[in-house]
């Protein structure tokens, strides 16, 4: 996520705080809630990722359901800049018990940010103003009104309209429960204050658990100023709960990389229709039709055109090649490169290692894997290029495919420049044709050919004049 606003000089340190102990039980799934994804990315990290940007000292995470499941995936992907610690919470007798457990690893010159792990879309932007609010030394809620606010605890102000307490919908008046200003979940808070009114949670409430809510009261109590950062935008609050509310914020993620794109230049056929799994990075006069899916990291050149429904995982596409319809590319580990002007598809499947030069043509129900393809060559339909190197100009026949499995190891096929593959060939590799030679359709090569040669290894044809079927004797 960008952010236009950066910290405030000579503020407080910022750790943050991640509750993420909960059950989630409404998933009905396995997975802790906080590792089910948005693009591909576990909640959880998202949330990393925004600690991140927010430059944090550290971020805390409070874990329990899951909690070493939790732990490991955190720390698998996690990016050196942050300093990452946990805290368990078992059993989970409320958020303010939850942030009990991380208070031996907050230091009190820090600014304390509590976030969830279920709450995925909140921008750094976000966080920064309501640091700014803080300042530093005071408890500064992040809220926003709601037309339905059931659920949620509801922010009670003063005459002055100042901060009083949040109460916890459960534990509301019905004149209370009329309020629709809500608590999001998300507060700044000055660390040494935290933990003095941590100290004084009970719970004595309606669902016998330990509200953080309840230091807003506490901070009023000791006559503190608490102020409200409000918010209109409920998707940057709005957490995970069911399997409803991930496809709503999947697809409310997707919404914002979508005009992301289209402010950057993109042309999308529809916006409502691709889906970012990743990074997708794009140059200027970018086309993209309808039902495309991005995965892991992929560049688009300039004035690249992707067709419909094409699935395109961590590739490089360079400037004026066209992905035709329905066409897979994914690189995996190894990466595709795709040249510059190069024509690809339809139905066309590029995966790792596949390295084409600049206006490569690859045609229908091609496959091309570890290989890589000099400039201008071609192999238009029914094809396969594995392990294989592929000079300039070369044309690779309808159904010609290269035998680079003898069932143990990978061999290499080395096509030079200008070769002719006829249609229907077998390459059995290790082998290699010289430069400008031809291959005639079906023959299957297992020698290396000369230079400048036609080849041709297949029966010679035979023809019997007059020849008569056998016929089926009549019957009995
Ligand atoms: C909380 C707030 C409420 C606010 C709402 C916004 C409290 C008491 N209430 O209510 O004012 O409007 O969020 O969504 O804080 N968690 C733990 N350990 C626990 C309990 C919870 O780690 O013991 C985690 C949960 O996994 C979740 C987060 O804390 O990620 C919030 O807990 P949740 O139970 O959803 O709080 P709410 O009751 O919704
Ligand atoms: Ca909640």
């Amino acid at each position: 996520m960008s952010s236009t606003l950066t910290q405030p000089a000579g503020t407080s340190p910022i750790d943050v705080v991640i509750m993420a102990a909960g059950k989630g039980t409404r998933m009905k799934s396995s997975l802790p809630k906080v590792l089910h994804t948005i693009g591909n990315r576990a909640l959880l990290r998202h949330v990393l990722d925004t600690a991140s940007s927010l430059q944090a000292r550290k971020a805390v995470v409070i874990t329990g359901h899951g909690a070493e499941q939790v732990e490991a995936a955190c720390q698998l992907e996690n990016g050196a800049s942050l300093g990452l610690e946990f805290a368990r919470q078992e059993p989970q007798l409320g958020t303010g018990h939850a942030v009990q457990q991380a208070l031996p690893h907050l230091a009190d010159d820090g600014v304390v940010v509590v976030l969830s792990g279920d709450v995925p879309l909140t921008q750094a932007d976000t966080l920064f103003h309501l640091l700014a609010a803080s300042g530093g030394d005071k408890l500064a809620l992040l809220t926003l009104e709601m037309p339905d606010p059931t659920g949620y605890g509801r922010i009670q102000r003063g005459t002055a309209g100042n901060v009083q307490a949040i109460v916890e919908h459960k534990d509301a008046t019905l004149e209370q429960r009329a309020i629709r200003e809500v608590y999001s979940g998300i507060m700044a808070v000055p660390a040494a204050s935290l933990k003095r009114w941590l100290a004084r949670l009970d719970n004595n409430n309606a669902q016998k658990e330990y509200y953080l809510t309840d230091i807003v009261r506490f901070a009023v109590q000791d006559g503190e100023t608490v102020v409200a950062h409000q918010i209109t935008d409920a998707v940057q609050v709005a957490g995970v709960n069911s399997p409803v509310q991930l496809a709503e914020l999947e697809r409310a993620y997707q919404r914002g990389i979508a005009h992301r794109l289209m402010d950057e230049g993109v042309r999308l056929a529809d916006p409502a229709r691709i889906d970012v799994r990743g990074d997708l990075i794009c140059a200027h006069d970018v086309s993209i039709d309808v039902n495309c899916v991005f995965e892991g990291q992929v560049s688009l050149g300039q004035g690249v055109k992707i067709g419909a429904n094409c699935v395109i995982a961590n590739a490089v596409i360079e400037a004026g090649a066209v992905i035709h319809p329905f066409t897979h590319i994914d690189g995996e580990k190894l990466g595709v490169t795709v040249g510059e002007g190069s024509l690809i598809g339809p139905f066309a499947r590029l995966r790792p290692g596949a390295r084409l030069e600049a206006e490569v043509h690859i045609g229908n129900f091609v496959e091309v894997k570890n290989s890589t393809m000099a400039k201008g060559s071609k192999a238009n339909h029914l094809a396969y290029l594995g392990d294989a190197t592929v000079g300039e100009r070369v044309n690779y026949g309808a159904g010609s495919i290269t035998a680079n499995y003898d069932g143990a190891n990978k061999h290499r096929t080395v096509i030079e420049a200008d070769v002719h593959i006829g249609s229907n060939c077998v390459l059995i590799a290790p082998v290699t044709l010289g430069a400008g030679g031809t291959v005639g359709g079906g023959s299957t090569i297992t020698k290396d050919t000369p230079p400048g040669s036609l080849s041709v290894a297949r029966g010679k044809q035979v023809s019997i004049a007059n020849w008569s079927r056998p016929k089926k004797a009549p019957k009995a």
